[in-house]
């Protein structure tokens, strides 16, 4: 049997290193199809380098373009690769469009597929990733959940309990796999930043693609950077919005290129708070303990913040609150850490997907 990986953005690359390699490790046949949605060294080549994925069989070259543009360029290309490689199970990491195009090319062509990172929902539909979501769990027959939550969101949309599989969450066995390499000193030597310094990520459309949002934000991101130092590892989406907004390099902030994996978790380990809007970077910063203010209205990983160091914050309390959290540390209400982030999730996945690839057929 035959087993394909649809990867395309970022964080995709760091959910399916750990499903890879623990496939691998069963012989379970496999290989990856890059889709392209991103192509810029810094946000692709260097997190097959830094996590050691396999060269992909493919690379549909899809690129950028509006949502309807850059779906149709994936549901041509993906269907060609599918149909041309026949494998028994796709499996599709995450929320972006590539994860979406993927579950309906597969779906029309009736081969199995699995989704890893199910059951997520910031009941926001004003989200493309929402969207994603929705339609990718209500196709997948198999569906690996990160967190419990999950498990009722699917449950309430009708997805069979016999489906659906919590197994924890594979951006963490990431996390833990880079952990010996996460050296803060390097990198912020390379960067010529202060000891003490806070990290700030953003790049989801609802706060940098308008310019009333992106000026808003910028405005209180620079007054966090009153308060401490701030490097900012700019995503192409928002790096000339918010350049517009004003965030550019000044005596407290410093703009640069995104980082690579290794780099840019090196850089929060030693953070004293970190400011973003990624899905990621909140569940990362629950587990390196470092403070996370997400500036979004909603978050789809809520065990961050009952688990974690994660708060939701508006523009306008984002500077109170990074007073307070520089002030106060990192602080989790429960204590304990979400569920199954304990590096194991790979494994897990790697034995469902491999007994039902033999046949222990595990969807009704
Ligand atoms: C996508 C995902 C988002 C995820 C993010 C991770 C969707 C709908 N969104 O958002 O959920 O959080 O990836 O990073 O799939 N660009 C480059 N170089 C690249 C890639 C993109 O310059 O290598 C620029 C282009 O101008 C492009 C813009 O970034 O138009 C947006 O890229 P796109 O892939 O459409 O969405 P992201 O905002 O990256
Ligand atoms: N990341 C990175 N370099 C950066 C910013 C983020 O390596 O400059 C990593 C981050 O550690 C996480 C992933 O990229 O593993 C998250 O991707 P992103 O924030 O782009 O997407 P989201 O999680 O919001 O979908």
């Amino acid at each position: 049997p035959l087993v394909l990986h649809v990867l395309g953005a970022r964080p995709n690359f760091v959910k399916a290193a750990p499903v890879v390699r623990a496939l691998g490790e069963l012989g379970v046949r496999q290989g990856i199809i890059h889709t392209g949605q991103h192509y810029d060294a810094l946000m692709s080549d260097v997190f097959f380098a830094d996590l050691g994925l396999p060269e992909p069989v493919a690379n549909l070259g899809v690129g950028s373009g509006t949502h309807a543009k850059q779906t149709a360029a994936l549901l041509v290309g993906l269907e060609e690769v599918v149909l041309e490689h026949a494998p028994d199970l796709v499996v599709v990491y995450g929320d972006v469009n590539s994860t979406l195009a993927a579950i309906l090319v597969c779906a029309k062509l009736g081969v199995r597929t699995a989704h890893v990172e199910a059951g997520l929902r910031s009941f926001d539909r004003g989200m493309p990733e929402e969207v994603n979501r929705i339609v990718t769990d209500s196709l997948s027959d198999l569906l690996f959940a990160t967190s419990p939550d999950a498990l009722s969101h699917l449950a309430a949309e009708g997805v069979p309990a016999s489906k659906v599989h919590l197994v924890g969450n594979p951006m963490i066995d990431s996390l833990f796999a880079a952990l010996p390499s996460l050296d803060p000193a390097p990198v912020v030597a390379r960067l010529g930043a202060p000891e003490r310094y806070a990290v700030a990520t953003l790049h989801r459309p609802a706060n940098v693609d308008s310019p009333e949002a992106a000026a808003e934000l910028v405005s209180a991101v620079l007054e966090v950077s009153r308060q401490i130092p701030l490097i900012v590892p700019i995503h192409p989406r928002g790096r000339t919005r918010l350049a517009e907004a004003g965030l550019v390099d000044g005596p407290s902030v410093q703009v640069v290129d995104p980082l690579g994996y290794v780099d840019f978790l090196s850089l929060v380990r030693g953070a004293a708070l970190v400011v973003t809007d990624s899905g990621g970077v909140q569940e990362e910063t629950t587990m390196l303990g470092v403070p996370c203010l997400t500036v979004r209205p909603n978050t789809e990983r809520p065990v961050t913040i009952t688990h974690g160091t994660n708060r939701l914050v508006t523009p306008a309390l984002l500077p109170a609150a990074a007073e307070k959290a520089l002030a106060d540390g990192a602080s989790t209400p429960s204590g304990e850490l979400p569920p199954l982030w304990d590096g194991a999730a790979g494994p897990r996945i790697a034995r469902v997907i491999s007994a039902w690839l033999k046949g222990d057929n595990l969807s009704p």
